[in-house]
């Protein structure tokens, strides 16, 4: 049997998480004039931040339309998966769209995403991010986030909705893998 277990150091700490989370939130709900919004969290990784997000939006109209993707294989972005019928048309078009991920890397899941959001004809696209790698990696896919919980170094992290083959996800905090 595979041995789940690593060394796992803590890089951000679950009330450092929280605090970020409701500032974001904030900031959002002003950008926006608590307008509607679609959430759109990229499954899985994004499962635990964008209920953190949600549920500090309380005033906004909010839907969520949930969509998946997979790219990584042990700690290597291979090639991108995604699962469709999950992303509802009447929930993207003419709608203020914000698509919430784990962590900005190489931005190809985002950039993908964005191709096909765009042809269902959204009001606006944003993207918020809980973690946005510092590296260059990105080439010439130039996504931006509107929004960026922590800018971490180029490691491979875990913890908060993030995982390594499937595990960690349920971690309270952002750790580094040793
Ligand atoms: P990108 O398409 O290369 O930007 O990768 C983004 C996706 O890869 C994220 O949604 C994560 O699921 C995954 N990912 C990237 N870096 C990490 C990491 O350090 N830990 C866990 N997952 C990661
Ligand atoms: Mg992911």
């Amino acid at each position: 049997m595979e041995n789940h277990s690593h060394d796992i150091q803590q890089i951000i700490a679950p009330e450092d998480l929280d605090a970020r989370v409701v500032e974001i939130a904030d900031q959002i709900r002003k950008d926006y004039s608590a307008g509607a919004i679609t959430l759109v969290p990229i499954l899985d990784g994004a499962f635990i931040f964008a209920a953190d997000l949600a549920r500090n939006f309380k005033d906004v109209p909010l839907e969520l339309c949930f969509y998946k993707t997979k790219s990584y294989v042990d700690e290597v972005s291979g090639e991108l998966t995604t699962y469709d019928p999950l992303l509802e048309p009447a929930k993207i078009t003419g709608r203020n769209v914000l698509i919430v991920d784990d962590i900005l890397d190489t931005g190809k899941t985002l950039s993908a995403l964005g191709d096909k959001l765009s042809q269902l004809k959204p009001k606006s696209v944003k993207i918020c991010v809980l973690l946005a790698k510092d590296h260059s990696r990105q080439g010439d896919l130039d996504i931006k986030a509107d929004y960026v919980g922590f800018q971490i170094p180029d490691v491979f992290v875990v913890g908060y909705g993030l995982d390594y083959n499937g595990m960690y996800r349920n971690l309270p905090f952002i750790g580094k893998m040793a």
